[in-house]
């Protein structure tokens, strides 16, 4: 699309209200948080759970797989067990990735991380015990979906987790700590799993859920991949420009940890400019939706434009 078309449509996603929309999302992801893992017994284990779950955050993932379902015709309720899942998933990673075998991080989300509150015994099993109950969550709650379509969301998610996703990401990502040779390749490669394949999911379920055809599903799936990979390069930024207030973690841990990131790479400048040329991209695979894609494409803006 050449730049005078697109200029019309980055003004109507300027006015469409994005912050009153995910004020209201937010609310209803975390009502459904709160619903989705009641006490149980050992009381240790689910009060560990609970803790991180429910510590607030964006909701940036379960909002987008509603907001997809409602793009593509369904109504967001039924994607709802899925959108909890995900943000189990998520949660359950930055947990895992806070440890002291990884980032060995105090700070998460404001509040002091899952293994400095429970002791690193629990915050692991606390982990693991919300990727388990993601799986089992979607597969007892979602309602009239197809069986089909349920399976569908299951191996989604199963291969967004796994060694091709975030597993294969976060390993590589340790791998190159405290090397100064990192390629952009590299780092892109990282990314794409780290925090990649879980944005993609979040997109690729909503709209399976909600019977997207293929081009519905491939449309969707390059807009995830450039918003995923546009988040990682401004969270890179953030870690260097923003305080330890304003991000609810650690500040400036990426040059601590000696990571490869975008700004070493290439500059804060060249950085941001990078992050927009994929938003804008993102924004265009949507257009064939006219306006019921404004959510996700005034989602795909806030990206570039966030202060935490
Ligand atoms: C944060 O990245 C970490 C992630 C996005 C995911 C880490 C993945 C794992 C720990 C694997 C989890 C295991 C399973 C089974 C899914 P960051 O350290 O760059 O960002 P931060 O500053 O927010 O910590
Ligand atoms: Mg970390």
């Amino acid at each position: 699309m050449i730049q005078t078309e697109l200029k019309p449509l980055l003004t109507s996603i300027s006015d469409f209200d994005l912050k009153t929309y995910l004020t209201t999302e937010k609310e209803l992801v975390e009502k459904a948080l709160d619903e989705s893992l009641p006490l149980g017994k050992p009381e240790k284990i689910y009060e560990a759970m609970r803790y991180s779950l429910l510590a607030g955050g964006k909701r940036l993932r379960p909002i987008l797989c509603l907001a997809t379902a409602q793009l593509l015709g369904e109504k967001k309720i039924i994607a709802m067990p899925t959108a909890c899942a995900l943000e189990m998933i998520h949660t359950m990673s930055l947990i895992h990735d806070d440890l002291p075998a990884m980032d060995n991080d105090d700070y998460r989300r404001g509040r002091l991380t899952n293994h400095k509150v429970y002791g690193e015994d629990i915050a692991i099993l606390a982990g693991d015990g919300l990727l388990a109950y993601a799986f089992e969550y979607v597969a007892e709650n979602t309602k009239n979906i197809s069986a089909e379509r349920i399976v569908k969301v299951l191996a989604i998610l199963g291969k967004a987790v796994g060694a091709e996703g975030l597993v294969g990401g976060q390993v590589m990502d340790l791998d190159c700590e405290g090397k100064s040779d990192v390629t952009a390749e590299t780092l892109t490669f990282i990314h794409r799993r780290k925090t990649g394949a879980l944005l993609e999911a979040c997109v690729s379920c909503g709209a399976v859920l909600a019977g997207a055809s293929s081009d519905d599903l491939t449309r969707l799936s390059i807009y995830a991949q450039n918003i995923g990979l546009a988040f990682q390069i401004i969270d890179d930024i953030l870690d260097v420009t923003a305080t330890s207030e304003e991000l609810g973690k650690t500040a400036g841990k990426d040059i601590s940890a000696q990571k490869a990131t975008y700004p070493k790479l290439w500059g804060i400048e060249t950085s941001q400019a990078k992050a927009e040329e994929l938003v804008k991209d993102a924004i265009e695979q949507l257009v064939v939706y006219g306006e019921k894609a404004l959510p996700l494409q005034a989602i795909a803006q806030y990206i570039v434009q966030r202060k935490n």
